[in-house]
């Protein structure tokens, strides 16, 4: 995507470097334009270096033809502002264009994100409030300030969001609302099953495949329920409902509740095969272990799930196998009656915990390989096929 980055005279500059070097990695093209007050914190030779262009620093600069105001304006797909201060706010608001970013600002008709930064007492004050307003009207998407230490060394709101915010914020109004109005509920992560207190059963599974998949479901503007074990850490999307449970009866009742609701389920989760049939509630001492312990089988909750609702709603699961996954999976999707199956390979290079694997999507059709092995890949794949199934349906 063709983005220009904007950028105003405040210290938290220095932190919009990293955002153009990060904005660049992802793909985009970046072009910069800064304030004449923002040269004086940070050179335009490192925004130059960073994303491989001249930057423009004034109203009459011509890096860009003699109009490079709208070029640049018809050029952009995207307009990110960081910092923004007070005063460029306010130029914004009242669409006083002394500036090539305001300029450009005036001139632009796509998204535009703002991140402010400044002192508490300039945030909180009436005609900031009255600016950040009308931008907010305009359909400008505000982004920030944080909490927290200031350069005066006071505390309070006026940091400025920082650059993986905004690279998130972006995402989330670059991306595409294909899943709006689309209800799913989405599993992740394992159960634990507890022997006692201290002792459970339990496997690796760190929830990263479905949780990519929630958040992924979410910015395509979804209504997504996730819910995941209970020691899942990867960061959930803010648009995204989180339950948080323990075992696997447990999650078999929180997926019910939400299921009547739902138009889709996607079960990710690696749930526990076995429970203990007797869980102590106090912790049992090493002498009086006894080394054989009754199991019994946990639901299958995704079997329980299409066996109520197959045909109404699609219902799609994973199976992580340390060989012949495609073949398995395709066992799988009968025997539990599901729409499709993600098969992937798991061991030690790959599958659990890991960001990569390789893997198949397995329909009563056949079985595709997914391209690259790249989880938020896999997700989006996934996501596609979806939304293309509940088109036709
Ligand atoms: O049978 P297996 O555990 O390999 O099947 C994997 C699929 O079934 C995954 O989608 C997983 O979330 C789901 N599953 C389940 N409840 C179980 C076991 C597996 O929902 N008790």
């Amino acid at each position: 995507m063709r983005i220009v980055v904007g950028v105003a005279g405040g210290i938290a500059a220095y932190k919009t470097c990293e955002l153009v070097s990060r904005l660049v990695q992802a793909g985009h093209e970046v072009r910069v334009i800064m304030t004449s007050a923002a040269t004086a914190f940070v050179g335009p030779l490192t925004f130059e270096a960073l994303s491989g262009h001249p930057v423009s620093t004034q109203a009459t600069d011509v890096s860009e033809g003699p109009l490079s105001h709208i070029t640049l304006a018809h050029w952009a797909e995207a307009m990110v502002v960081a910092p923004a201060t007070a005063g460029l706010i306010a130029r914004f608001a009242t669409g006083r264009a002394e500036d090539m970013l305001s300029l450009v600002y005036l001139g632009f008709r796509g998204p535009v994100l703002v991140a402010p930064a400044m002192e508490p007492d300039m945030w909180t004050h009436p005609r900031t409030e009255m600016n950040v307003g009308i931008l907010r009207s305009d359909g400008v998407h505000i982004v920030g300030p944080r909490e927290g230490r200031m350069a005066s060394g006071r505390e309070g709101i006026g940091r400025m969001a920082e650059p993986w915010e905004l690279m998130e914020a972006l995402e989330d109004v670059i991306t595409p609302q294909d899943l709006a109005h689309v209800r799913m509920v989405v599993t992740a992560g394992s159960t634990w099953e507890h022997f006692d207190p201290v002792r459970l059963l339990t496997n690796p599974s760190t929830g990263l495949m479905g949780v990519l998949i929630a958040n992924a479901a979410a910015r395509r503007g979804a209504h997504v329920h996730l819910i995941t074990g209970p020691a899942v850490q990867v960061p959930v999307h803010h648009l995204v409902t989180r339950s948080t449970v323990t075992s696997a009866v447990e999650m078999l009742q929180a997926v019910e509740k939400v299921m009547e609701a739902a138009d889709v389920f996607v079960g990710a989760a690696a749930v526990s095969d076995f429970r203990p049939v007797e869980s102590l509630t106090h912790k049992m001492h090493k002498e009086s272990l006894p080394l054989t312990w009754k199991m019994q089988t946990n639901p299958d909750i995704i079997a329980m799930v299409a066996q109520k609702y197959h045909g109404h709603k699609l219902i799609v699961g994973f199976a992580a196998e340390t060989q012949a996954p495609v073949e398995q999976a395709a066992l799988k999707l009968r025997k539990k009656g599901l729409d499709a199956i993600v098969a992937n390979l798991v061991g030690h290079q790959e599958g659990f915990g890991s960001g990569q694997h390789h893997s198949w999507l397995v329909t009563a059709q056949g079985a595709h390989p997914i391209p690259g092995d790249d989880k938020a890949c896999t997700a989006n794949v996934l996501l596609d096929w979806i939304e293309r199934k509940l088109k036709e349906s």
